[in-house]
């Protein structure tokens, strides 16, 4: 053999060698590829809920121990859709057949209403959505009604915020493992960022959240309790003086499931309350009533004079009702620094609340949880009355971001905190013969807990009897 012949040979055999083996690792690649596919798809809950037959997306909330309303983005031509609910999985007995009660035109969908009333207590109910006996086995979706009003029943639940436009954020996995009683979404569902007037742009935003996998299989089975912050109320840093605020007002009421609203006025805050046993919560709106943080003089407010004056008599109602009142502030409440979302720049109204707290000796009564900062830090009320008042104040959590980076804000936190994203909070309610007891827990995106914290208050009020 030629010396050339040889070389041609030796570099074919090798070629034929590159080939193999190039083609063995293709081989191995695409079976570790579909591995992995079938790993991920394994890892992701069935999408239930979302896209279905009569229906572009729906949620429940504004749940209470006897009620609960379910909100339905409408494919175009069915507005005679009924909502179908039932105490038993299968539909099998008992089953009640509702007609919307509200329905809002829309050009890309109408929006539907169903209110669900005179519910038992503390049971879980299935509904699904029908038009005459056509019905959507896709649709189906539950939701547990909370224990009875004054009953001392233990009760968990998830929170969070802080997460992209349209998020399928593994978190929602995470969560739906806690079992809990329900979602408290705390700002910024989207970061939509939303300048224009226009109400399509709020339903579409929150449509494009409820649609991915993981939230509408989440949402089809919890039900949502939802205060937005600046991303999801207008542009970054907003307030009254959005161009998108009455479009944000109207949209909210159009198509989130909330409890009732202090005012009728549609273009009124949307700050609102309820309770689960004797726990009464309070949702603040932190942005529609909003001063801008720029603007000059002492007296800038967060809440408005309306929602101010709504918060002091419900925390005075609540405390001669309920063993503990649960306060929500979708901005960070620990910070002497000038941050344009914090307290700081509006510190003489967040003195003159936490004189209230003082005045109806409540410290030891109430609790905050806060959005914005994407993190999770607790403090022990070692630093929750700020400069503003002599301490220790309340407890105070955070929790975020569901599905963005992580940042910290504020403080100091008694506990730590912990930027990161993929973060939720979970906050559990027992009773013992004397003591209504709190624990916290702030996990990661592996669903480790990353900080706790405990606490208790003295139960003071027999309700329905019971002590
Ligand atoms: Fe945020």
């Amino acid at each position: 053999m030629q010396k050339g012949d040889r070389e041609f040979k030796n570099r074919g055999r090798s070629m034929f060698r590159f080939v193999k083996l190039n083609r063995v690792r293709a081989v191995w690649a695409a079976a570790a590829l579909t591995l992995a596919l079938a790993l991920a798809a394994c890892n992701q809950v069935a999408p239930i809920g979302g896209t279905t037959e009569y229906t572009r997306v729906h949620w429940t909330g504004a749940v209470s121990d006897s009620s609960a309303r379910v909100v339905a983005r409408l494919r175009d031509s069915y507005r005679s859709l009924q909502l179908e609910y039932a105490a038993t999985e299968d539909f099998s007995s008992g089953a009640q057949v509702l007609e919307a009660s509200k329905l809002v035109a829309s050009p890309n969908g109408y929006l539907a209403h169903f209110q669900l009333v005179k519910l038992r207590s503390a049971t879980k109910y299935w509904y699904r959505f029908r038009i005459g006996d056509s019905i959507d086995t896709a649709s189906v979706s539950s939701f547990t009604t909370f224990p009875s009003d004054g009953s001392a029943s233990d009760f968990s639940f998830v929170f969070g915020s802080c997460q992209r436009t349209g998020s399928n954020g593994e978190v929602y996995n995470n969560m739906l493992r806690h079992d809990p009683l329900f979602m408290m979404v705390t700002g910024d569902f989207h970061y939509s960022n939303i300048s224009a007037n226009n109400v399509e742009r709020f339903y579409s935003a929150w449509q494009s959240g409820l649609l991915s996998p993981r939230l509408s299989s989440f949402y089809a089975q919890v039900p949502i309790v939802y205060m937005w912050d600046d991303h999801d109320f207008g542009p970054n840093d907003s307030d009254s003086t959005s161009p998108a605020r009455a479009a944000a007002l109207t949209a909210y009421r159009d198509m989130v499931p909330h409890y009732p609203l202090a005012s009728d006025s549609r273009l009124s805050p949307v700050q609102q309350a309820f309770s689960v046993g004797r726990v009464r919560v309070i949702l603040l709106d932190l942005r529609s009533a909003r001063s801008p943080y720029r603007s000059r003089g002492d007296d800038k407010t967060m809440l408005g004079v309306f929602q101010k004056q709504w918060l002091f008599d419900e925390i005075e109602r609540a405390a001669s009702t309920h063993d503990l009142i649960v306060w929500v502030s979708s901005v960070p409440w620990i910070d002497d620094r000038y941050t344009s979302d914090g307290w700081t720049y509006y510190r003489r109204e967040r003195r003159e609340l936490t004189e209230f707290v003082v005045k109806h000796n409540l410290q030891n009564r109430m609790c905050m949880l806060c959005g914005d900062a994407h993190m999770l830090a607790i403090d022990d009320g070692s630093h929750s009355f700020n400069s503003d008042a002599e301490g220790p104040g309340f407890p105070v959590m955070h929790a975020a971001a569901l599905d963005r980076g992580g940042s910290v804000k504020g403080g100091p936190y008694s506990h730590g905190r912990k930027a990161g994203a993929g973060q939720f909070g979970r906050m559990d309610v027992t009773y013992s013969a004397t003591t209504l007891d709190v624990s916290w827990r702030g996990y990661n995106l592996k669903d480790e807990v990353v900080m706790s914290y405990d606490f208790s208050v003295e139960r003071r009020f027999p309700v329905n009897g019971k002590k």
